[in-house]
């Protein structure tokens, strides 16, 4: 039965990490409409504020990254770039108001600690030098083992970082180097040990699986690994190949990919595991423990989603983001900074915001957006939080608003999901297929046909 709705169901559909996806923003977006927009995001909910910090340098390249990053070269392009984030923080954050409290900053990359901790820790104090924090804002960073040292983790802990990713990606030595990946430089039993016990903050590790040399069962062999440290969070990420954006990655074909069923399998297997060890999924890709405020937001249908990944509502915010290729998201817009180094440092040196592209939505597009973040997050859409947290008495009644009706039916028949007076609620069954429903809202799929 799955195996069939697997076929049927077989098509390109976004992953909806936002409404709409990033490759649908405008070029011709300006700077003038985004120094507007965070004007009017101060009276916008949510009302508190994220703030993101895109470091793309790494010391090495490894094969198989999509992210926006760049090996670093010269030890100058990061006083280049520090003094570039401290002007765009100069122009942006006299924008905000004071009233509103920072319940997230989070350092991506990259590798963020490229940067020096000591600019990290400048970064961070002019935020806090301006805007009082909610109770224990979220001050994440992401690391890369390879370059964690004992020195290392006590400037984690000097500069409070309280909650850190460290990309594992796969424990075999073979897979990390097929992938030219450096392998930890301490043992993870004494950098998790530390942060647990030493920071009190809490640990993400992050495995890819698709990787060439990966099959089910050495993947299960990185869970029951993984399992043994005790990390606060497990995200399992599918290895996302596209040779045509990331050059670096065509050398894994010739290392060779598992097949589409192997990669499943992966998955399957690796959830399957995690379960019976006491991790609890969340949204499509995150395993927590019980006590996880991420699980307690989930099982009350409270998970919320920025470019910052999953959140509660405590901590949601609307997100600043800082550093080339950065996305904010606030209420009423979206807004990326260029990708080009040169522009990024010219425009800031002119006094300018580097905005390349972004999109402004209509209110019909803001009630999509909060559908389609409920399906992805929730696996659920109340029509009433709908209409409460847009402010509307009902999200069909607003012009221009599109639910493709008959193939939500279809969707329905299928037993992918029930729907009542009330709502959708996506089934066990369905939950590989949610993207789909997703784009019964999307009009740019309102088109689309299944056999
Ligand atoms: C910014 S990167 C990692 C931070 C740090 N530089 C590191 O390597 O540990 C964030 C995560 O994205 C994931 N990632 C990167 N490229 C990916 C790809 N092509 N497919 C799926 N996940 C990917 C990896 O799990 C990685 O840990
Ligand atoms: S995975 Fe991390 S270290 Fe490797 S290239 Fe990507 S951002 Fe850099």
């Amino acid at each position: 039965m799955i195996q069939h709705l697997h076929r049927k169901y077989d098509r390109f559909i976004p992953r909806y990490t936002s409404y709409p996806p990033a490759n649908r923003f405008r070029p011709n977006f300006t700077e003038k409409e985004y120094l507007k927009e965070i004007t009017v995001s101060n009276g916008e909910n949510p009302s508190h504020l994220s703030f993101y910090f895109h470091i793309p340098f790494c010391p090495t390249m490894c094969h198989y990254c999509g992210c926006n990053s760049v090996k670093l070269h010269d030890e100058n392009e990061l006083i280049a770039y520090r003094n570039a984030l401290s002007q765009e923080l100069d122009v942006a954050l006299p924008l905000l108001s004071t009233e509103r409290k920072v319940s997230q900053i989070h350092f991506g990359g990259g590798t963020p600690s490229t940067l020096s901790f000591s600019s990290i820790r400048l970064l961070m104090q002019a935020i806090f030098d301006r805007f009082d924090g909610i109770d224990s804002p979220e001050i994440a960073i992401e690391c890369h083992p390879g370059y964690v040292n004992e020195s290392f983790l006590e400037e984690l802990k000097n500069a409070r970082f309280n909650r850190i990713s460290l990309g594992i990606q796969d424990f075999d030595p073979a897979v990390l180097k097929c992938v030219n990946r450096v392998p930890p430089r301490i043992p993870l039993e004494t950098i998790i040990h530390f942060i647990h016990s030493e920071m009190n903050a809490s640990v993400n590790l992050d495995f890819i699986y698709g990787l060439p040399r990966q099959t089910p069962s050495s993947f299960l062999q990185n869970m029951e690994q993984a399992v043994l440290l005790r990390p606060d969070r497990i995200v399992l990420f599918p290895y996302a190949h596209l040779p045509q954006l990331f050059k670096r990655q065509q050398i894994l074909e010739k290392a060779g990919l598992p097949s589409p069923e192997s990669k499943l399998e992966m998955f399957e297997k690796a959830v399957k595991f995690l379960e019976t060890e006491g991790y609890r999924q969340v949204g499509m890709d995150h395993f927590v423990l019980p006590d996880d405020e991420l699980y307690q937001a989930a099982i009350t249908k409270q998970l919320h989603r920025n470019f910052q990944g999953y959140c509660s509502k405590r901590t949601t915010g609307q997100v600043y983001a800082f550093g080339v290729s950065g996305i904010s998201q606030l209420s009423g817009c979206y807004a990326q900074n260029t990708k080009n180094f040169s522009l990024y440092l010219s425009s800031l040196a002119s006094g300018h915001l580097p905005v390349e592209r972004g999109y402004v939505l209509s209110p019909s597009e803001r009630i999509t957006r909060e559908i389609i973040s409920s399906l992805m997050c929730n696996y659920a859409v109340e029509w009433a939080k709908i209409c409460e947290s847009t402010g509307k008495s009902s999200c069909f009644d607003s012009p221009n608003f599109r639910c493709n009706r008959n193939r939500l039916n279809t969707l329905c028949e299928d037993g992918i999901i029930e729907l009542n007076d009330n709502g959708i609620e996506v089934t066990e069954v369905g939950k590989p297929f949610v993207r789909h429903v997703a784009t019964c809202f999307d009009p740019f799929y309102n088109d689309i046909k299944y056999d």
